[in-house]
C-alpha cells in the first residue's frame, strides 16, 4: 500500500552539503519527497522529537548532536515507505550498514548516522504531526 514516512536529514549530512545526494537515493528508490524543510531544531523540539530515548546514556549527546546545525524535515510517499526508506537507510550502526546505503555511504558514526527514519506506521503519523500540518504535505 502507498504509505507515508517521516525523514531527518542529520547536521553530519547538511554540513558536508549532501542533502541532494541523499535526496536523490530517495527519489531512485522510488519514494517521492511530498514535504521537505530546513530547519535548525530547538532543545526541547529535539528532546520531544526523541523522547522514546529519554533514559539511553546517548540521549544527551544525541540532542546536543541534532541540534548542532541545520536539519532537513521531510515525509517521504511511496508504496511500503516505511520499510522502504528502512533499506535504502541501512543499519543504524553505519558498521553494520549494507552496500550502497545511505549509512554506509554517508554517515560518520553511530550518532551522526545522516538520517533518520521512522520505524512503524504509528511512529510514522506521530512524526510527520510533530513537524508538519497537512496542508504543507502535497501529495
Ligand atoms: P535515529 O534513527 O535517529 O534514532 C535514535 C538515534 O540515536 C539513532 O538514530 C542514532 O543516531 C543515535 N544513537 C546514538 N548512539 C546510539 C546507540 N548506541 N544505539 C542506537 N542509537 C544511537
Amino acid at each position: 500500500a502507498t504509505e507515508r514516512t517521516f525523514s531527518i536529514i542529520k547536521p553530519d549530512a547538511t554540513r558536508r552539503n549532501l542533502t541532494g545526494k541523499i535526496n536523490a537515493k530517495f527519489e531512485e528508490a522510488g519514494l517521492r519527497i511530498v514535504a521537505q524543510k530546513r530547519i535548525r531544531l530547538s532543545r526541547a523540539q529535539a528532546e520531544g522529537f526523541y523522547a522514546v530515548h529519554k533514559s539511553r546514556p546517548f540521549f544527551n549527546d544525541l540532542c546536543s548532536f541534532m541540534t548542532s546545525g541545520p536539519v532537513v524535515v521531510q515525509v517521504l510517499e511511496g508504496e511500503n515507505a516505511i520499510a522502504r526508506n528502512r533499506e535504502i537507510m541501512g543499519a543504524t550502526n553505519p558498521a553494520n550498514a549494507a552496500p550502497g546505503t545511505i549509512r554506509k555511504e554517508f554517515a560518520e558514526s553511530i550518532e551522526a548516522n545522516s538520517v533518520h527514519g521512522s520505524d512503524a506506521p504509528e511512529t510514522a503519523r506521530e512524526e510527520i504531526a510533530y513537524f508538519f500540518s497537512g496542508i504543507e504535505i502535497v501529495g
